[in-house]
């Protein structure tokens, strides 16, 4: 199995440029089923989590061109009714091309989507089966498969009891096709969906609203293809904006989205972190010796990313004072703190959703697991700020979302290196 392996307290500087995003890329692709016709796509992430969403939409009869790295991806036929295990079991965003797959033909079976091991138990999709269900679609559930059924989407009015961000946007790609009007509220807010819905508008769908909590959806007879650019990752973003904060480093972030980072600015300005942005870039100029301690809470877009979550809490190990980090979305994205508290943080565990940091302290490289992607880069970060060396296994869960990025943040200082 590969690992990463770093030297901590290298000095970090330079610039560093930010790929697409993963969460807008997961969507984009099984988007393309909504058409016959081909999607041009720009600025894909090459990250695993989007290599096994293209496997999937190739094993369902998709075809695939990369032109040095624009794709090119069409599905004139679908080849399958059914998602195989394999797929579903590897990404959780497989279920982003349930929708799309029930517009265009009507019945699809698939097992229940993998991913992440943050939720509890098994991530729900209870959302989803009821959302489509909405929609009048029958949903079964036999020999451990889901199986649903639907002749045509019907338009509905829809109201989220969870604010859900792939819940929101299969529902859309649900009501693009639909016969009628669809009305959702409570819709989550992310920029990934004001994206996505963006995107399908070119291709001629009716969502008017996405980025806000209501969205209106008018069903048509034929989505078209397209040609997009996916929109910068904003947790890869806020991820080296606190790695450069950590490190107390002059890092400029390049092709990057600061519009899309304003509870983590927010935050860094309170902190009295020196920073400077521009419409595609953002400086983290000057970073004091001593940084206040600092409590977030974790929200749905625009507060505080879950996903920025553990690379914040390794920055408090570093922060003077006590800091309270309030888990609301997952239930199990916490239990990572308990290898940072092995490198030498204090940090107590109050439950599974809030642990308090007392700051700063000095972190000493160990041998780690990366658990999930987001805690992943998190060891990176406390690797990189730890004395001595750190090794880091089960990367495939950083690489899912990462692309590259031992040789990127090379590039800006790190001694980081993959060892096979
Ligand atoms: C998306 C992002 C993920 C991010 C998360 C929250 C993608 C591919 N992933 O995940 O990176 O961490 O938003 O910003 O875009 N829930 C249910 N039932 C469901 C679905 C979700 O109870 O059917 C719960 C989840 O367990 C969680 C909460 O709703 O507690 C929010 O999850 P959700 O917004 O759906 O996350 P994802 O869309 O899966």
């Amino acid at each position: 199995m590969s690992k990463f392996i770093i030297h901590g307290q290298k000095p970090i500087g330079g610039e560093i440029s930010v790929g697409g995003a993963k969460n807008a890329a997961l969507k984009i692709i099984p988007a393309a089923i909504l058409s016959e016709e081909p999607t041009v796509i720009h600025n894909c992430p090459n990250i695993e989590d989007t290599k096994r969403s293209l496997e999937l939409f190739e094993d369902l009869g998709g075809l695939i061109e990369n032109d040095n790295g624009i794709l090119k991806i069409s599905m004139p036929k679908i080849s399958k009714d059914a998602l195989e295990s394999n797929f579903a079991n590897k990404l959780r965003a497989s279920i982003m091309f349930i929708a799309p797959l029930l517009a265009r033909t009507g019945e699809v079976m698939f097992p229940h989507p993998g991913g992440c091991v943050i939720g509890a138990g098994l991530r729900p999709i209870d959302l989803f089966l009821d959302g489509w269900s909405a929609m009048g679609a029958k949903v079964e559930v036999k020999d451990n498969f889901y199986h649903i059924k639907v002749k045509r989407f019907q338009a509905c009015n829809y109201f989220f009891t969870k604010v859900s961000v792939t819940g929101t946007e299969s529902m859309i790609m649900a009501a693009c096709l639909a016969e009628g009007t669809t009305t959702l509220k409570n819709c989550a807010m992310e920029p990934e969906i004001e994206y996505l819905a963006d995107h399908l508008n070119n291709c001629g769908a009716k969502i008017k609203g996405a980025g806000t909590p209501t969205i209106i959806i008018e069903g048509v007879e034929k989505i078209s293809g397209g040609e997009t650019t996916i929109i910068p990752d904003r947790i890869e973003a806020g991820t080296f904006a606190i790695l450069a904060a950590a490190a107390k480093a002059s890092l400029t972030i390049k092709k990057c989205r600061p519009d899309h980072l304003e509870s983590l600015l927010a935050i860094f300005k309170k902190m009295g972190i020196d920073f400077e942005t521009g419409p595609d870039w953002l400086k983290i100029k000057h970073v004091p010796k001593n940084i206040p301690a600092y409590s977030v809470q974790t929200h749905e877009y625009p507060g505080f990313p879950t996903d920025l979550q553990s690379p914040f809490t390794v920055l408090m190990t570093q922060a003077n004072g006590t800091s309270l980090i309030h888990e609301t979305i997952y239930d199990r994205r916490l239990l990572f703190t308990d290898m940072l508290t092995q490198m030498g943080a204090s940090i107590t565990m109050c439950d599974p959703h809030r642990v308090v940091i007392q700051g700063p302290s000095s972190l000493r490289g160990r041998s780690l697991t990366s658990p999930d992607l987001r805690a992943g880069i998190s060891m990176i970060i406390a690797g990189s700020i730890a004395s001595g060396k750190t090794e880091i296994d089960n990367i495939y869960q950083i690489e899912r979302g990462y692309e590259k990025i031992d040789e990127r943040l090379r590039s800006i200082g790190l001694d980081i290196v993959r060892q096979e």
